[in-house]
């Protein structure tokens, strides 16, 4: 099966994308996507993002291109900023983005779906030498999304199909504003060709982006070295035109505008219709951690895969990811 994937070009008039683009400028500085591994429960010294980690490493295993973990953080720790989650904007602006007509119709004919409720738009910062290894996005659940469950654990609970009475379904769409990286994206599997996607500015792409594998190439080029990221820096925009990485009030390295890879993610619940919206509203049992934690393991044993041995939290969550996340490895 074919996941598709919609374009949307021009998306906004020009003047309100430059415009667009100013006040993220001018809203900074923005922090590091992870600051701290997970520090208690199920996968406790794991990273949010421990499933794509996983297959970039091996992946660059394979390649006998391995990089030291400090070199891998730097390139993958993006910046963000979050303008809307599920409240208020907090950028002038990103209410209209969010409402934007062209990226509900384009979710409706994409997921068959009659309702779309936009309730995410966040901005991702890319230097030069960063990259997105590819994932999935973190699908949600009644019960269960991002603000209470490591996001590894909800790609497991999403692509073990245990769950799907309680999937809240989610449309993305990557909203371009500046700079190259491609996004690459596998619509036909994991052993099928990626397809790229050019991030030409003011142009967006509307996917499934919890089932669609997808990442973005090295900012740059495949041959740009690792910016120097640390855990604590932050990146800002200065009133010379240039971005500047610092670390605490210290420079740490500056960025023509061009070199930054800006874009949005836009993200909506939908669904087929009211019906459904209710029943999944208000109409089953909440997912829990501790619920969905023994469902998965009663379907590995069912497979085969669970060992006779006890598992600790860690080694249970790595065959959790393993046994139920296919994502390119080799
Ligand atoms: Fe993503």
């Amino acid at each position: 099966m074919t996941l598709k994937t919609l374009s949307i070009d021009p998306l906004l008039p020009p003047a309100e994308a430059a415009g667009l683009r100013s006040r993220i400028r001018a809203a900074g500085p923005y922090g590091l996507y992870v600051s701290a591994p997970i520090e208690e429960g199920l996968g406790a010294g794991l990273t949010r993002r421990h499933d794509a980690a996983l297959a970039w490493f091996e992946r660059q295993l394979a390649a006998g291109s391995l990089e030291p973990l400090d070199v891998q953080a730097a390139r993958s720790n993006l910046f963000r900023g979050t303008w809307i989650e599920r409240g208020e904007a907090r950028l002038e602006g990103a209410a209209e983005v969010a409402a934007h007509p062209e990226l509900a119709s384009a979710a409706q004919e994409l997921m068959g779906a009659a309702l779309v409720e936009p309730y995410m738009l966040y901005a991702n910062l890319l230097l030069p030498g960063q990259e997105l290894p590819v994932h999935h996005d973190t699908p949600e659940f009644v019960g269960l999304d991002k603000t209470n469950t490591p996001e590894w654990f909800l790609v497991v609970c999403g692509h073990s199909g245990l769950f799907e009475d309680r999937r809240i379904r989610v449309a993305s769409a990557v909203i371009f504003l500046a700079g190259d990286g491609d996004l690459l994206t596998f619509p036909d599997g994991i052993d099928a060709p990626p397809v790229p996607v050019s991030p030409r500015p003011n142009t967006a792409i509307v996917l499934d982006a919890d089932e669609l594998v997808h990442g973005v190439v090295r900012v740059g080029g495949p041959s740009q070295a690792a910016p120097p990221v640390e855990i604590g820096m932050e990146l800002g925009w200065s009133e010379e035109g240039a971005w500047i990485l610092r670390r605490d009030t210290e420079e740490v390295a500056r960025y023509a505008p061009g070199e930054v890879r800006l874009s949005m993610q836009w993200k909506a619940w939908v669904f087929a219709d009211a019906a459904e919206r209710d029943r999944v509203r208000s109409g089953v049992a909440p997912l829990t951690l501790p619920g969905a934690t023994r469902a998965l393991t009663e379907e590995l044993a069912r497979r085969g895969l669970l060992p006779e041995e006890e598992l600790d939290g860690t080694d249970l969550a790595l065959l959790l990811m393993r046994s139920f996340i296919d994502l390119p490895r080799g």
